[in-house]
């Protein structure tokens, strides 16, 4: 496993080809997800049933022939075990309750024992180590920025109005916060690998909201902790950060001890390499799953050309895979990846 092409381009070692995963690719475009979904009710119920998360996890491999799954579950999942009601309405993205608005309430916040309160995560990927022995199961969290958004905001933001006015209004509410959800997330991800994960990625999903400075005083630190933290544990295992929109803050997360950048569409490549010398993951825009194969195949040859010059490249699409894509267009991706990128090697 060591030796798969996934964690060779995180190391930044030679590949014979690029190897892809797709950030939600076990998600709603795919029929026997939703089927599976259907049965088991909600889609939080989905996220603790381990026999059926294990199941869906293993779609894409099936369905796509993608290197890599990735453990199904939510950023949320975890907030709930802090104290936090979490639910998922459709069409409306998801409800938090209660907000941590007041120092107080952070002081309630419980720090979750995975082991304890988070079995099924567990089970889950035990599950899954069971039957996928040939390609890594990557393990994931949100960072501290993005968690605390969703416990401010109450759930999905445009403006981030609360995220934004507590950290600079309530410094103590905002470092209390952060603080537990930093513990929160390496204690989580400590379990995912104890329990089998062979690379995570730490979804800062939101951070580009933020400028550099904003980002570099109230944000970088705990996400620095974390990383600091999971690597002088398990110096093994690769680390993925990722962000959307978030090209002006790659020299400061350059100084992150991850072993890959992810980027968004809008991120070039060649602008992102003039400012980092990590790994790379991305960046096609999702949307580009709608245009005819001849224009893919172009779009996915200028990312894999690109991508050569990095010290390693895992391909991902920019951001997740949208509910309404062709599944024989995700193919058809997977496939041309491959393809493309044995070509460009010779
Ligand atoms: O990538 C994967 O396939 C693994 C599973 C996974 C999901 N969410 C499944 C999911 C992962 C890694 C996530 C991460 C996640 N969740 C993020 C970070 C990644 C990103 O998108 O930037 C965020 C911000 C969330 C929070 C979240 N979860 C939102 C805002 C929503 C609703 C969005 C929507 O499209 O309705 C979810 C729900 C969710 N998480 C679904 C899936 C497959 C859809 C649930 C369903 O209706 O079946």
């Amino acid at each position: 496993m060591k030796d798969h092409p996934i964690l060779k381009a995180a190391r930044g070692e030679k590949t014979d080809y690029t190897p892809i995963w797709i950030m939600r690719q076990a998600g709603r475009y795919s029929e026997r997800y939703r089927k599976i979904r259907a049965q088991a009710g909600s889609f939080m119920e989905l996220c603790k049933n381990p026999k059926l998360a294990a199941e869906v996890t293993l779609i894409p491999i099936e369905e796509i022939g993608i290197d890599a799954a990735i453990l199904f579950s939510d950023i949320l999942v975890p907030l709930e075990k802090m104290g936090i009601d979490v639910s998922f309405v459709e069409g409306k993205g998801p409800i938090l309750e209660p907000k941590a608005e007041k120092l107080e309430d952070v002081e309630k916040l419980k720090i979750p024992e995975p082991e304890k309160d988070l079995p099924y995560v567990l089970e889950t990927i035990q599950l899954i180590k069971k039957r996928l022995t040939d390609r890594p199961l990557i393990g994931f969290s949100g960072a501290p920025f993005t968690l605390a958004s969703y416990m401010l905001e109450g759930g999905s933001s445009k403006n981030y109005i609360a995220a934004k006015s507590t950290m600079w209004n309530e410094p103590e509410l905002w470092d209390a916060l952060m603080s537990k959800l930093a513990e929160t997330v390496i204690e989580y991800l400590s379990s995912q690998i104890k329990a089998g994960v062979d690379l995570i990625q730490i979804f800062d999903s939101w951070m580009g909201v933020l400028s550099k400075d904003d980002y570099e005083k109230f944000v970088f630190p705990y996400t620095e902790r974390i990383v600091n933290e999971l690597k002088k544990r398990y110096p093994e295992i690769p680390i993925i950060h990722f962000g959307v929109n978030a090209g002006h803050l790659l020299e400061v997360n350059n100084r992150l001890s991850v072993d890959v950048i992810g980027l968004d569409w809008k991120t070039e490549i060649p602008f992102a390499l003039e400012r980092i010398d990590k790994s790379i993951q991305g960046n096609l825009d999702p949307v580009t799953l709608f245009a005819d194969e001849k224009i893919i195949e172009e779009r996915v040859r200028k990312i894999l050309i690109e991508g050569l010059k990095a010290r390693g490249h895992i391909f991902n699409l920019g951001h997740g895979i949208l509910p309404p894509t062709d599944p024989k267009k995700a193919k058809f991706l997977v496939d041309t990846v491959h393809k493309v990128s044995k070509e460009l090697r010779g």
